[in-house]
């Protein structure tokens, strides 16, 4: 069977258009002048593909895009916009829109769209001239079970499916880049490259070169003509890293090429047309930098259709056990496997880690070091005390959500010279206090989150004499 699409346009030509191209596709076509129509049509028959003009004699394409996104969720919908209103897509996108073509509809860009929406859904191919690529799904990379990971794992998979543009926001080390190429690996431009860029490290000087890539002789030193970051991200994904350091004048460049699609390489006199998922992070707050003058409204808007936020490790430390089962397991050798003791996972999983899932990493890998017989114990991590991090940046991050209570003298390393009984007493003492903060002095909770029995911790309370804080 071949698959179906339906059309929606109030335009005799253009819906013509569209139509002779998707047959010659070897699709099958319904067409539909007004909403009406077209809600009638979708109530019958089950479509691989609806493709919408915005403006319809009566109403909104926006109202297909939400029936569509509601009712039939299996059925990727993309949107015609008139040229111009670059703002109509946008809206269409969050909507629930996977893709849009402005109009004059460019012929080249509407099968790339076409293929990409049968490829999303898996259908098989009616004759030759539409290219399928059936990909079976993959796993995850993305380590943890908590709620919070699931729920950012269930929005990687529908953004996969979508060309809206992403924004990736998450404190340093939380994973943003991982949750990038998550996206990229599951949608389908896999085959295609995945280009990451970190705005904040290319000098102001060069960076249009970079992006659009340069005719030979455009400048000194140009001896050759040059690819872009677009150019050889093309069909795939472009993940602009720190976004928020793109200097002013860039930031209109690149919006313009993202709204035009289209790049002009310097030194060139043409544009040529780019087909770029745009994918962008950063551990700032950018409406901040909005509000400071710092990011242009325009761009972040364009950019900001969808936000992913990856939530910071200390919020889901239930998944710290299984990241450093991982993380262990990658640092192993034939032979010899490293684990941690029962204190040691302890103490990580009271650690607020405000350099996120790297921070456990770097731990880890330090103290894969230094453990004995493969055996981490709490000692080997060495854990940092709150109030001395060396990484300032995203300390600041951090500040609003400690969820250790304020004074969170965890895991101080005591001034040598101290007796080694001293120094693991302190390290009891903190991580008991520490295990009463969260759980707002509750003892019994205390001891579970502990692994210890109640007797266990009252004993340890009153050998230690901590006091309810
Ligand atoms: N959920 C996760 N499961 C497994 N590994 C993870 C997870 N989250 C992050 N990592 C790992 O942690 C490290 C840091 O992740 P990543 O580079 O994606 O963070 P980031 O948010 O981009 O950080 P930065 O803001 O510093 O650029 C990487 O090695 C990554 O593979
Ligand atoms: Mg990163």
């Amino acid at each position: 069977m071949k698959p179906r699409i339906l059309v929606i346009d109030d335009e005799a030509h253009l819906r013509e258009l569209l139509e002779i191209t998707l047959i010659k596709m070897g699709l099958d076509v319904d067409s539909a002048e007004t909403l009406e129509i077209a809600r009638g049509l979708l109530a019958k028959t089950a479509y691989s593909l609806v493709l919408t003009d915005m403006r319809l004699p009566d109403g909104s394409g926006l109202e297909m895009v939400e029936l569509v996104t509601n009712t039939h969720k299996n059925t990727p919908i993309a949107v015609i916009t008139a040229f111009g209103s670059a703002e109509n897509a946008v809206i269409a996108l969050k909507a629930g829109a996977f893709d849009y073509v402005s109009k004059p509809v460019a012929l080249d860009q509407l099968r790339k769209l076409v293929r990409s929406a049968l490829q999303m859904h898996e259908v098989k191919p009616a004759d030759e001239v539409v290219e399928v690529l059936v990909k079976p799904a993959s796993p995850s990379f993305l380590i943890g079970s908590s709620p919070e990971i699931q729920h950012v794992r269930s929005q990687i998979g529908r953004l996969a499916r979508s060309m809206a543009p992403v924004i990736i926001t998450g404190e340093s080390g939380s994973g943003k880049e991982l949750a990038a190429r998550e996206i990229h690996r599951n949608s389908g431009r896999a085959e295609k490259p995945f280009i990451a860029v970190n705005c904040g490290a290319i000098p102001e000087m060069l960076m249009e070169a970079e992006f659009f890539g340069y005719r030979k002789g455009a400048f000194t030193g140009a001896n050759d003509d040059r690819d872009g970051f677009f150019q050889a991200a093309n069909g795939g994904t472009l993940m602009l890293d720190e976004v928020a350091d793109l200097p002013l004048a860039m930031q209109v460049k690149l919006l313009r090429a993202i709204q035009e699609r289209r790049v002009r390489k310097v030194g060139a006199t043409n544009e040529e047309a780019v087909d770029v998922r745009i994918l962008s992070a950063t551990h700032q707050n950018l409406a901040d930098c909005v509000t400071a003058g710092k990011f242009r409204q325009d761009l972040y808007y364009r950019l900001n259709v969808i936000e992913l936020v990856l939530p910071p490790l200390r919020q889901r430390l239930d998944d710290v056990e299984e990241l450093a089962s991982a993380i262990l397991l990658k640092l192993a050798t034939p032979g010899y496997s490293i684990k941690l003791n029962q204190a040691a996972l302890q103490a990580l999983k009271l650690y607020e880690f405000p350099g996120n899932v790297r921070e456990l990493e770097n731990i880890l890998e330090r103290a894969a070091a230094f453990a004995n017989d493969g055996i981490v114990d709490v000692i080997d991590l060495g854990l940092r005390s709150q109030h001395s991090l060396p990484d300032q940046r995203s300390r600041n991050a951090n500040d609003q959500t400690l969820n250790l209570g304020d004074d969170s003298e965890v895991f101080v390393k005591p001034d040598f010279p101290c007796s080694l009984p001293e120094y693991l007493e302190a390290i009891e003492r903190d991580v008991i206090r520490a295990a009463l903060r969260r759980t707002q002095n509750n003892r019994t909770q205390a001891a579970d989150l502990l692994g210890v029995s109640f007797r266990q911790l009252r004993y340890s309370i009153q050998k230690l004499k901590i006091s309810d804080e």
